[in-house]
């Protein structure tokens, strides 16, 4: 068998059921929203790769701004070694550059980042996911965003203060998927942190959680931490962050995978990962 009996074609809603049996066994903590939100915010620019009628791999893109970002590369282990991660990489790259991306980056698994650098990627820094439990925590100077359109604003600014870039229709969506654990702290009345969790199959995703500081970030985190009643709680932190490194250990999260945060293209739009606690996930940053 070759690559080139390999079909890519454009990801649909009925392929999420496919896509869910290819990622479960690999531990990947996407559910069917998570899916489903990819192809609504990226319709045109999510791939299957198809053999003999069945998706055997998937990669999804987003876009924020001039910033592509690339996600849930995966290929079936049956049909490894055949090129067709490669593929849809090419597919996924020529969409969003096609959309304007003059960036294009992902968080790489240790198993992806040989096939990343071999397209041309480069390594930013390193992340790390913790996961701890979820339990009853006081946290002081946290309240509710109820989808507030001026909270939103001061939500998308302290964003972009450490993305560079609008992430505001993903912040949106994910602001709607768990609204309990859609918050902002406040230090003497402004706003000065964020966390938009959501739900997964193993564990509650504790993040984007974005704070300019380590105590509004220890605060958001507390408040997750008790939305998630007794489930397992998980969220990827760049370790350049050592507050945020801290603040994990403090709760008693223990280290579960490590990721790779890298780009390709001549504007590399770097975080600031001093305010990132919490990436939004692999597949989305
Ligand atoms: C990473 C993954 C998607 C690669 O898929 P694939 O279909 O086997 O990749 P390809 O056959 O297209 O390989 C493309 C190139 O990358 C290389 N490559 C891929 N995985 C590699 C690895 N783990 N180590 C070294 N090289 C690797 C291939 O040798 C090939 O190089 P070449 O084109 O120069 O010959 C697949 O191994 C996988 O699903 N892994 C588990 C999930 C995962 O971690 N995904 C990455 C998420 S960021």
């Amino acid at each position: 068998m070759t690559s080139t009996s390999v079909i890519v074609r454009r990801m649909q809603p009925t392929d999420i059921d496919a896509a869910l049996a290819l990622t479960r066994p690999q531990n990947w903590n996407q559910i069917v929203t998570d899916w489903e939100r990819f192809l609504g915010l990226e319709p045109e620019g999510c791939f299957v790769a198809v053999l003999d009628g069945r998706v055997v791999a998937t990669t999804t893109t987003e876009r924020f701004g001039p910033v592509g970002w690339i996600g849930m590369v995966t290929t079936d282990p049956q049909h490894r070694g055949l090129g067709i991660g490669r593929r849809l990489m090419h597919a996924a790259i020529s969409h969003l550059r096609g959309a304007g991306a003059r960036t294009v980056k992902l968080d790489a698994t240790p198993m992806g980042k040989p096939l990343y650098e071999r397209l041309g990627f480069r390594p930013e820094y390193s992340l790390q996911r913790v996961v701890g439990q979820g339990r009853p925590l006081e946290a002081d100077g946290v309240s509710p965003y109820r989808g507030e359109t001026d909270l939103l604003e001061e939500i998308l600014a302290i964003d972009r203060a450490a993305y560079g870039t609008n992430r505001g229709e993903m912040l949106r969506r994910l602001a709607e998927g768990w609204p309990e654990v859609a918050a902002v702290h406040r230090t003497s009345g402004q706003v000065d942190g964020f966390v938009l969790g959501r739900h997964g199959h193993f564990y509650e995703h504790l993040a984007p959680l974005v704070a300019l500081n380590a105590q509004a970030a220890e605060g958001l985190l507390r408040w997750g931490i008790t939305a998630a009643g007794h489930r397992k709680v998980a969220f990827d932190h760049p370790l350049p962050n050592q507050a945020a490194a801290a603040v994990a250990v403090r709760y008693g999260f223990e280290p579960a995978r490590e990721f790779t945060r890298m780009h390709l293209g001549q504007e590399p739009y770097l975080d600031r990962p001093g305010f990132i606690f919490g990436t939004s996930g692999a597949e989305k940053g």
